[in-house]
């Protein structure tokens, strides 16, 4: 994800995805359009420049390139050279977001990009972005073990369950899926039911990909006898992108299927999600903080059961990185440098 929807529009914009900083803007027509960041003259960055049309014009000197990236006009001469161009990236717009494929770009494809099925639909949405100082592979460990919804959210929607609860966790097709049944029977369980009776909450985390982990809380009544027909569900869209080795941009996305009129439950939910989204945003940053200033000994660090979805969440990066690396040694034509 290299932008949410709202926040791109006929402004070129800097964004920086996997190590490429970029010019974001919309076409006339609304499409999204992703370019190098560097002008081809002298690299003055485009995301500082102009839209005539549907064009960005350098504001240094004036090269003007297409959507594709093709420099159509150079101020100072009345021809362009042909070679002149920047790289064009693959954006397609997903609303509330926009993605764009940093690979080489014959291999992009739109399937691919995850449908979660539920934004845009009749559920409360809410979205944010964060930056983050810090490695994007901290950020995959703490979505991928929510034991620390009991302590690092304490006060701001985390309960003791989760820690308490082990997950069961499960990979399939490169995904890797962690579970919990929790049985909340406290005074007020039951309230996103409008009952007042114990809930099971059921909830998944989905590691996706390195750019996305989905996530989703069931609660149904417990037992479900209870109220057979109620069940009340909340999701998590999690696109954590990488910018640099030690930067990166946290976009989310969270909705709900009950009381989706209710805007005073819209307020707190954005208020506690915001809160509790910093306090993750400060234990990533403090953690990369520490390692930068005082690389630990080995081992650095001590896994234990629940680290377990984490993991393998590592092995399988570790997996493509390899094999990204076996096809940069094997090719011998690059067309646009493999990422
Ligand atoms: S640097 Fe862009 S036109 Fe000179
Ligand atoms: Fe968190």
């Amino acid at each position: 994800v290299a932008t949410r929807s709202e926040d791109l529009g006929r402004e070129p914009t800097g964004r920086t995805v996997a190590g490429h900083p970029l010019v974001l803007y919309r076409t006339e027509d609304g499409e999204p359009v992703a370019l190098d960041d560097r002008c081809a003259h002298r690299g003055f960055p485009l995301s500082r420049s102009r839209l005539v049309g549907d064009n960005v014009q350098c504001g240094y000197h004036g090269f003007t390139y297409a959507p594709s990236g093709v420099c159509v006009q150079v101020p100072a001469q009345p021809d362009v050279p042909g070679r002149v161009r920047v790289r064009s990236f693959p954006a397609v717009e997903r609303r509330p977001f926009v993605w764009v494929w940093t690979g080489d770009a014959t291999t992009a494809d739109p399937a691919e990009i995850p449908d979660p099925g539920w934004i845009e639909e009749d559920w409360a949405v809410l979205t944010g972005v964060l930056r983050i100082n810090g490695s994007w592979h901290q950020m995959h460990d703490n979505l991928m073990d929510l034991t620390h919804l009991t302590y690092l959210h304490d006060g701001v929607g985390g309960t003791g369950r989760y820690a308490e609860t082990p997950p069961d966790v499960t990979t399939r097709n490169g995904r890797v899926r962690v579970e919990r049944r929790i049985r909340e029977d406290g005074p007020g369980a039951g309230w996103a039911l409008g009952l007042d009776t114990a809930v099971l909450r059921h909830a998944t985390t989905e590691w996706r990909s390195p750019a996305l982990i989905l996530a989703d809380v069931v609660i149904t009544p417990d037992p479900p006898e209870n109220a057979p027909d109620r069940s009340a569900t909340i999701r998590f869209f999690h696109a954590v992108t990488p910018e640099s080795p030690t930067t990166l941009t946290y976009h989310w996305a969270l909705a709900r299927d009950f009381m989706v009129d209710n805007e005073e439950l819209t307020e707190r939910t954005l208020d506690q999600t915001v809160t509790a989204f910093q306090q993750d945003v400060e234990a990533v940053e403090w953690i990369h903080q520490l390692r930068r200033d005082f690389p630990p000994a080995e081992p650095a660090e001590v896994n234990i059961r629940v680290d377990g979805a984490g993991l393998r969440v590592r092995r399988i990066i570790a997996d493509i990185l390899a094999e990204e690396d076996a096809d940069i040694s094997n090719s011998t034509i690059s067309n646009g440098a493999p990422e």
